[in-house]
């Protein structure tokens, strides 16, 4: 693999510690990263190397720190304020003098691990300082941005033009850490791997789909970007989205992300924008009890911290399904899931089958326990003709023995070779934000007033009334298959 040097701004915070290092530290253990490598750790607080590594340490919660040494031994430290320009000059030195040590040119790669409202001012100070240019020998460094991008579709077009200035969109990586997930991969290959579901896929045999991510955190440390952001922003409008549009979209000629996301964003751009009636009807905010208590949160707050939105996609194959997204913080478990629900058709037949929801639905869990179940009847074992549901379940602890990476891992490997497919495109997140951007209008005109919930629990009322009307009823609140 070639060489290749890591730039992590804001290197000392919560991203950073939990996800960036955790990651790079996995890939070392695995042999993974380029025999030339370096990571450049970047922030406001003027550590030396040698606190910073010792520091780093301490705070990541790595249950097996064998080989730890080895690779902090690759972690530079570098005080800097890329959004003040302070010491940007040094970085280019340092950068240089790498690439003298290794005698190639490695790909430079920007990790924006900082706060997404100083992304635009960092970005113009690297172009600024010459650092988006290719290395003396040749090479075109890529910059990695996390959600969220933008607040709606205005900011995020003014981000992406701020960045587009100084980087090509192939040197651009915008992560959705769900695109890396396991199991969000293997809904390609259940669906187009398995021949037996995709003629199932459509209008035609699909009642409705349900996508769920809960959590038992709140807002963990986080509360002053969480309190300007809410549940919709957060989660709804990036993860949820994706995970829509891997369960909808048609098949692409093959895996490179040209062709992903041609066809994600069929899916996307199909999606019907809710007038303010429907708002008022089709979606639910809330917010849990003593939320407004919490660290750095507004004593006057309206934020969300569950959002739930019923959406239809414009064209022939889901027309009048409806997808029922939502999520929620301080909920009793976490999990996230997809349930696809089935058309009754047959039951009439077994008239004593009263059961309630009626089985036939896929469950792609996605975490915990990733696997994937079919709820079936089955005849009850005797000699009337009574029904039972019943799962058949992929487990993916007990069909594989190998542990699964984590997103961050695949995503920073895909970073290094170049491989743009599991990340997100500008006009894929522009459009998102043209789905979500009515409903946050709205509900700031408050016509869909903000209710609440008791932690603990499955979330608002409203939600339970909101697909009870429609005659149905949730799923999956907690987990539903491989419970082991
Ligand atoms: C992040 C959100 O994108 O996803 C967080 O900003 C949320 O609020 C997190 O907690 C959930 O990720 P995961 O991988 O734990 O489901």
């Amino acid at each position: 693999m070639q060489a290749a040097v890591f730039v992590i701004f804001g290197a000392t915070g919560n991203l950073a510690k939990k996800r960036i290092f955790p990651a790079l530290f996995a890939l070392s253990k695995q042999n993974l990263l380029p025999p030339k490598f370096k990571i450049i750790a970047a922030a406001r607080t003027p550590f030396s190397s040698q606190i910073f590594r010792r520091t780093l340490r301490e705070t990541l919660d790595l249950q097996n720190k064998d080989n730890w040494e080895d690779f902090t031994q690759k972690i530079d430290y570098l005080p800097l304020d890329v959004a003040q320009d302070f010491n940007l000059k040094d970085l280019g030195g340092l950068l240089d003098d790498f690439e003298k040590e290794v005698k190639t040119c490695p790909q430079r790669i920007f990790y924006m691990a900082i706060a997404p409202d100083i992304f635009e001012k960092a970005t113009k100070n690297l172009g600024k300082n010459g650092l988006h240019q290719s290395c003396r020998h040749g090479g075109k460094p890529r910059i990695i941005i996390e959600k969220p991008f933008g607040w709606d579709l205005k900011s995020a077009r003014s981000l992406a033009a701020s960045i587009t200035k100084y980087f090509t969109q192939d040197q651009i990586y915008r992560i959705d850490h769900y695109l890396g997930k396991e199991t969000v991969q293997n809904i390609f290959a259940f669906r187009f791997a398995n021949e037996i579901f995709e003629p199932l896929w459509s209008n035609q045999y699909i009642d409705s789909v349900q996508i769920t991510t809960a959590e038992r955190i709140g807002t963990e440390g986080r509360g002053e970007f969480y309190d300007k952001t809410g549940a919709l922003r957060d989660i709804l409008q990036n993860h949820l989205i994706q995970l829509m549009t891997l369960i909808t979209m048609d098949a692409p000629t093959n895996f490179d992300a040209k062709s992903i996301n041609q066809k994600k964003l069929e899916i996307v751009r199909g999606i019907k924008k809710l007038t303010a009636d429907e708002i008022k009807t089709h979606t639910v905010r809330s917010q849990y009890e003593d939320y407004l208590a919490e660290e750095k949160i507004a004593p006057d707050s309206k934020t969300e911290t569950y959002a739930l939105t019923k959406l239809f996609i414009d064209n022939p194959r889901w027309q009048g399904v409806p997808f029922y997204l939502r999520t929620g913080k301080k909920l009793e478990g976490k999990v996230t899931s997809i349930i696809i629900q089935f058309k009754e058709k047959g039951h009439k037949l077994f008239k004593n089958f009263s059961q309630k929801p009626l089985p036939n639905h896929i469950t792609i869990q996605i975490q915990p326990n990733e696997g994937i179940g079919i709820r079936l009847a089955a005849k009850k074992p005797g000699l009337g003709q009574e029904l039972e549901p019943v799962d058949m379940e992929f487990c993916y602890k007990t069909s594989f023995d190998k542990p699964q990476p984590e997103a961050y891992e695949r995503l920073l490997l895909d970073v290094m070779l170049g491989d743009q497919s599991l990340f997100m495109s500008e006009d894929l997140i522009e459009e998102s934000w043209k789905v979500i951007d009515p409903i946050e209008e709205a509900w700031a005109k408050n016509l869909v007033p903000l209710s609440s919930y008791k932690p603990g629990g499955w979330g608002p009322k409203e939600a339970d009334e909101l697909i009870e009307k429609d005659g149905r009823t949730w799923l999956a609140p907690l987990l539903t298959i491989c419970r082991i």
